[in-house]
């Protein structure tokens, strides 16, 4: 399934995604608060197989992973999972820095939030992010994702224990951004 939206594509993974994943994902930056480590090739090559084998939505749960794409280049990624429960998605994104500070990630975002809502039927759908990450908090809050909770050092993360932020948006409050289309 590829997903076109105003500026951004969103397409499926293939196994040869791995290069950009490497040089996007393997650094330190970029790691600083995901529950992973830098990537290096083995583990770009691995994520990047898993997610173009099981990423595509027919697995239980119900599993999408894609890559953002501008203009033909991959640009970062964007997932969703509906491992809690069947109707709520919790999603996850990494973008190129490089690309960074344009809207592309809250594009993709949105995307993610009409795909969930007008196609999928979600009830609701939700973030959770380390408290200290700043941009990816204004990343929700751009989307109009709603600030739910901060939870106290619920999370052990690379030796510290760290407060985890909610964002969530329920189907009552989405209101559709813009148009998408969906090419199977
Ligand atoms: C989280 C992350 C994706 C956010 O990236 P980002 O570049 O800040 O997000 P966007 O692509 O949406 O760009 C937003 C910026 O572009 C600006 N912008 C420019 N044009 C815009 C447009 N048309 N629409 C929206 N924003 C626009 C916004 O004002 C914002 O600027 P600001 O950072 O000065 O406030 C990125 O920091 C990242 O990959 N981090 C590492 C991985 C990570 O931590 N993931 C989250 C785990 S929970």
């Amino acid at each position: 399934m590829i997903i076109h939206a105003p500026r951004i594509t969103l397409r499926p993974f293939h196994a040869d995604d791995w290069e950009w994943l490497l040089r996007v994902e393997g650094t330190s930056e970029n790691a600083r608060f995901q529950n992973y480590e830098p990537r290096d090739e083995e583990n770009a090559r691995k994520y990047a197989i898993e997610a173009s084998e099981k990423g595509i939505g027919q697995g239980n749960p119900v599993w999408f992973e894609f890559v953002i794409q501008v203009d033909g280049t991959a640009i970062g990624r964007i997932g969703a999972i509906a491992d809690e429960h069947p109707l709520q998605f919790r999603v996850w994104y990494s973008l190129d820095p490089t690309h960074g500070g344009k809207g592309f990630a809250t594009e993709a975002l949105q995307t993610i939030l009409v795909f969930a809502f007008e196609v999928m039927q979600m009830h609701r759908v939700f973030a959770y992010v380390d408290s200290r990450n700043t941009s990816s908090r204004r990343l929700c809050e751009r989307a109009r994702l709603r600030f739910e909770a901060e939870l106290v050092e619920d999370y052990e993360l690379k030796g510290e224990w760290t407060n985890t932020c909610f964002y969530a948006m329920l189907r009552r409050e989405y209101c559709q951004p813009f148009e998408i289309q969906i090419i199977e």
